[in-house]
């Protein structure tokens, strides 16, 4: 899909070996996806906290913050989702490429994006991890307003209303965070953090 022609890759001169030990572990992307309201946001940011407090080295793509820069000029409909998708893919590879456990929150409603962005990252570890609070839970709790809006026919193309979500088919891990307390969810991405990507010092 490049149309840029005349490139050459560049090698550099620092090695995975010698980032790993410079961060204490390898880098990785870790790539929420759910509903909006399903917690993805609540769960990156605490475990953002989590982690560095543990002597991580990790940063959060959340998706209302990139839509505010990076992918200002970008909508909701799929091909503007593909794109938010394929850049976010494309950075979290190169964050987890830097060595840095890279975690994102994105609805990211379609497999095929998010396949693509596991694509990008294959060199590092990506871990695909469902919140599969479901719609009635999420139209429920309605934090921003905004089901209450495309019900309201304020708002389209908003995802589980009139754009679909695609549920993911085999996530590395699945959270129920409609029933789960946010710290119950919290203390199973640690673990699984911890065992999937463990400090090596
Ligand atoms: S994605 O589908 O392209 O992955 P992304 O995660 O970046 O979406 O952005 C979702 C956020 O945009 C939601 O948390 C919500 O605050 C806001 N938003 C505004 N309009 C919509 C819409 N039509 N569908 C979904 N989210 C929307």
């Amino acid at each position: 899909m490049s149309t840029s022609s005349n490139i050459t890759a560049v090698d550099h001169r620092v090695d995975e070996d010698t980032r790993q030990r410079r961060f204490g572990h390898a880098g990785a992307v870790l790539w929420l996806t759910g509903l909006s309201a399903a917690g993805k946001s609540t769960l990156a940011m605490r475990l953002e906290e989590r982690l560095m407090e543990e002597g991580y080295a990790c940063y959060v793509l959340d998706g209302d913050n990139l839509r505010r820069g990076l992918n200002a000029n970008l909508g909701f409909s799929p091909e503007d989702r593909a794109e938010n998708i394929r850049r976010v893919g494309e950075v979290a590879a190169l964050f987890a490429d830097a060595g840095l456990i890279c975690i994102t929150a994105f609805i990211s409603p379609y497999r095929a994006d998010r396949e693509q962005a596991r694509r990008a990252a294959q060199h590092t570890g990506f871990h695909e991890i469902h919140l599969a609070a479901n719609l009635a839970v999420c139209e429920e709790r309605d934090p921003k307003g905004l089901y209450r809006k495309a019900r309201a026919g304020e708002l389209s193309q908003f995802t589980g209303i009139d754009a679909p979500y695609e549920v993911p088919l085999a996530p590395e891990l699945c959270l129920d965070t409609g029933q789960e307390s946010v710290a119950s969810s919290l203390e199973r991405l640690l673990a699984y953090v911890r065992e999937q990507c463990p400090r090596r010092c």
